[in-house]
C-alpha cells in the first residue's frame, strides 16, 4: 500500500508523456506534408491454367508447384481487384505485373507489380509493389515502394492472404496501409 501514491504518479508521468508523443508524431507527418490511408481490397485471380486465366507463365521450368511458386518460373498476371470477396462485387481496378519463382523451397515468389486503380477517388492513380508472396500459410506482407496520381511518393505495406475460391479462381484479402504524400 505503502508503494501505490508513487506508482500511481509514475502511471501519469507515462501516459502524458505517451500523448505528448503521439501527438507529437501527428504534428510531425502533417507537417511534412504526409498523411495516413487504410485501403480494403479483394484481389481475384483465375488461375494459371484455367480457361482464360488472368495468370499465365512466361516461363515454366517447374509443373505442378503450389502456386506455381516453382524455382525459375516467371508468371504474368492481370487480376481483378473488387470491393468484397464476392465475384459480383464492384470492380475498381487491377493488379498487374509478374512473379518469379525465387526459393529454391519451391514456397514463395518474388513480385513486381500495380495495383492500378479505375474507379472510385483513385481511378487513374496506382500503388506500386515490390516483395515477396509466399506459399505456407498466413500473411505476406510486401512493401510500397511508389505510385502515381493521388499515391505519388507513397510509402507502406500490404498484407495479403487467401480467403477464398474454387479449383479455378483464388481470392486474396489485401490490407493496405499507405503513407502518402500531399499534393
Ligand atoms: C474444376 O472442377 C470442375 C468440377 O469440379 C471440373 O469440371 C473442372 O475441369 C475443374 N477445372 C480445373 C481447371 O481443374
Ligand atoms: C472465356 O472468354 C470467352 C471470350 O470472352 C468467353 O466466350 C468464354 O465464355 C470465357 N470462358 C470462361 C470459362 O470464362
Ligand atoms: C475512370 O477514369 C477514366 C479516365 O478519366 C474514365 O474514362 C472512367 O469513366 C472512370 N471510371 C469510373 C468508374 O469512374
Amino acid at each position: 500500500m505503502a508503494s501505490s501514491p508513487s506508482s500511481s504518479c509514475s502511471c501519469f508521468f507515462f501516459f502524458f508523456f505517451f500523448v505528448f508523443l503521439i501527438h507529437a508524431t501527428f504534428l510531425t507527418s502533417i507537417a511534412s506534408g504526409d498523411d495516413y490511408q487504410y485501403l480494403h481490397l479483394y484481389l481475384h485471380e483465375r488461375n494459371l491454367g484455367a480457361p482464360n486465366g488472368t495468370m499465365v507463365y512466361a516461363v515454366e521450368l517447374r509443373r505442378d508447384t503450389p502456386y506455381g511458386n516453382g524455382f525459375g518460373n516467371i508468371i504474368v498476371f492481370d487480376n481483378v481487384l473488387r470491393e468484397t470477396a464476392d465475384p459480383a462485387s464492384l470492380a475498381i481496378g487491377r493488379e498487374q505485373g509478374f512473379g518469379v519463382g525465387s526459393s529454391l523451397a519451391q514456397n514463395s515468389g518474388l513480385t513486381m507489380l500495380e495495383l492500378v486503380f479505375t474507379a472510385g477517388r483513385y481511378n487513374g492513380s496506382s500503388l506500386s509493389l515490390f516483395g515477396t508472396i509466399r506459399s505456407t500459410g498466413g500473411a505476406s506482407e510486401r512493401g510500397i515502394v511508389g505510385g502515381s496520381g493521388r499515391f505519388r511518393l507513397a510509402r507502406g505495406y500490404v498484407l495479403s492472404r487467401v480467403v477464398g475460391g474454387t479449383n479455378e479462381t483464388l481470392i486474396w484479402e489485401l490490407d493496405a496501409y499507405i503513407l502518402r504524400h500531399h499534393q
